[in-house]
């Protein structure tokens, strides 16, 4: 069969992205350009800020795609931009991108959902892995049990009621005084913290999960304590997620019989989370992550994705527009 090349273009939220991957799995480049530094000031990411920086990054940043991966643009078989969840502007800088490069060049167009890219990028560090498995998915936007049932086909078994757990570990952050983005700022000083703090548990009978109530818990306790030693209030944070995370996981495996397990989204570069979860290779649980730079956001996951979803036949419209609520598996 002939190799499909897959140009991905991600720019849902403060990361401008292009990727070029070879059947869905082989990466021969992915340049991402973070507005991390931009944004820092701000405490988060100010959505028009990052529209415009995403026009003045997009070309460039395709450009080295292609140069990194030696190639050209006549040798790309599928153009695949993300169409959603994100910022509807950001959002709107690639996808039309994406859509005059498909026009431009005659090749088909594939709207990709960011969700589906973050669990895809399992497929590029793990060659072995197919579905169907469980997928712990934890981002900004998003916290979600996903049933993978096959490459196009899903099923949500628990979400979160409330806050994301990415937004919960960025204003912990933020109120502890550690600024933004957070989650990477807590890992780091939860790494010489002692779990010594009590914080009250994350109960909810079914798969969701919620996550208003442990952050207010952190602020307030932060608030009435302020010399209360943060590296052990980051990783007792970590601990209570965690634990939460870990017990509903083990419920859906119970419940599906599914016992493959792989977590995707820009918390998944936790690292005490990702020691939890291998914890649970001894109860025959069998644990996929991503490598840690294809956790948070890049083109080479919205690449793979949008490959499965060609090979499923899921072309795009030229019409297509940007969705920020996109939810999982809709088209
Ligand atoms: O997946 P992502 O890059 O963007 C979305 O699609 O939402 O996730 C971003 C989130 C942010 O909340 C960030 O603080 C969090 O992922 N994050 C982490 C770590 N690295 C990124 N959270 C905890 N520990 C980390 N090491």
């Amino acid at each position: 069969m002939k190799d499909i090349i897959t140009l991905g273009i991600e720019s849902s939220c403060d990361e401008t992205s292009a990727a070029i991957v070879k059947n869905g799995r082989e990466v021969l480049s992915n340049i991402i350009d973070t507005q991390i530094k931009i944004h820092e000031q701000y405490g988060g990411v100010v959505p028009e800020i990052a529209s415009r920086n995403h026009i003045e990054a997009i070309t460039r940043v395709v450009k080295t795609a292609l140069e990194e991966a030696n190639t050209t643009f006549e040798n790309i078989d599928v153009v695949a931009p993300t169409y959603g969840p994100g910022l509807v502007g950001a959002l709107l800088v690639g996808l039309s991108y994406g859509k005059g490069l498909s026009y431009a060049i005659g090749k088909p167009l594939v709207g990709v959902n960011h969700i589906e890219g973050h669990i895809a990028a399992n497929y590029i560090t793990h060659k072995e892995l197919k579905p169907p498995f469980l997928c712990m998915m934890m981002s900004g936007g998003n916290t979600q049990i996903v049933h993978v049932k096959d490459y196009c086909k899903f099923e949500v078994l628990g979400k979160t009621r409330d806050d994301a757990i990415g937004e919960a570990f960025d204003k912990v952050a933020r109120v502890i005084g550690l600024g933004y983005p957070g989650g990477p700022k807590i890992d780091k000083l939860a790494s010489e913290g002692i779990p010594n703090i009590e914080l009250p548990k994350i109960h909810i009978d079914n798969l969701d999960f919620s996550f208003s109530g442990i952050k207010t818990a952190v602020i307030n306790l932060h608030h009435k304590m302020p010399d209360i030693n943060k590296a052990d209030l980051c990783i007792s944070f970590e601990k209570t997620v965690s634990e939460v995370l870990v017990q509903n996981i083990l419920k859906a495996a119970e419940q599906t019989g599914v016992k493959t397990v792989s977590l995707a989204g820009g918390v998944s570069a936790n690292s005490y989370i990702r020691k939890e979860f291998l914890k649970l290779e001894e109860q025959g649980i069998k644990i996929y992550m991503p490598d840690l730079k294809l956790c948070t956001d890049n083109a080479a996951m919205i690449a793979s994705a949008g490959y499965y979803r060609y090979i499923n036949g899921d072309i795009s419209d030229l019409k297509l527009n940007a969705v920020p609520n996109l939810k999982l598996g809709e088209r």
